[in-house]
């Protein structure tokens, strides 16, 4: 993409995130889940946001379909467009998450070289990136079609859709794996919680 954005200085704050932790006490992150349309991904994103902001622990969660109701609301499915979304949420959610927050990102994020730019954009900032695989059967995402988007897609009326007819590239290094038609809602929070403490992520 051609930068537009010329004559333009950075500037600095006048303290630095490590002094913000510090004053706050609490480290930022970005939990970035990824996943089938129905790969049950938001439904775990919700359930860990809840979790964690129940214990006072700052985490916000950034949602596909939410987001596209506003800051993308001028993006639509072709590769570009979904390549284009990622760049703006791995943006935002490395800001979340600069600010002390843990930001939860639930967005299919289709292609791997894209999670890949968002995770060197926060591992560039010294910011912690953990993808989470929500990984389902297309089979099972299929059958259980909660906005009925499999079936239009099938009949033709939803072109590039995911996994029909748009690619999903499933992550090979996702840090945490969760096969959500295994794995109950709670036990898949629980693992998370688990892996984000054996990391020392959670103070
Ligand atoms: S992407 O690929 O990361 O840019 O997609 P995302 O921003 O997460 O948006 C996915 C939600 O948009 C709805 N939807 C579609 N998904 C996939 N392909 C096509 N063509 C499509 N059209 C609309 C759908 O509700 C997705 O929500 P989830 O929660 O994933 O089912």
């Amino acid at each position: 993409d051609v930068d537009k954005s010329t004559n333009i200085a950075w500037h600095d704050g006048n303290f630095t995130r490590s002094e913000r932790e510090t004053l706050l006490g609490r480290k930022g992150l970005t939990l970035w889940f990824t996943g089938l349309s129905a790969s049950g991904k938001s439904t775990l994103a919700s359930a860990l946001e809840q979790h964690l902001v129940s214990l006072k622990i700052a985490a916000y969660r950034l949602d596909g379909d939410n987001i596209r109701f506003g800051l993308n609301k001028n993006l639509g499915f072709s590769d570009a467009d979904r390549t284009e979304n990622i760049r703006r949420i791995g943006e935002v959610a490395k800001l979340f998450a600069d600010s002390t927050v843990i930001a939860i990102t639930s967005f299919i994020s289709p292609f791997r070289a894209d999670r890949d730019s968002a995770r060197a954009l926060h591992e560039a900032a010294g910011i912690p990136f953990i993808e989470v695989f929500a990984d389902v059967p297309i089979e099972v995402a299929e059958q259980r079609d909660p906005k009925g988007l499999y079936k239009k897609a099938r009949e033709g009326l939803i072109k590039d859709f995911t996994g029909i007819s748009s690619p999903y590239e499933a992550p090979e290094k996702a840090e945490i794996h969760i096969r959500t038609d295994l794995v109950s809602v709670e036990d898949g929070v629980r693992k998370i919680v688990a892996y984000l403490e054996e990391k020392g992520l959670l103070q």
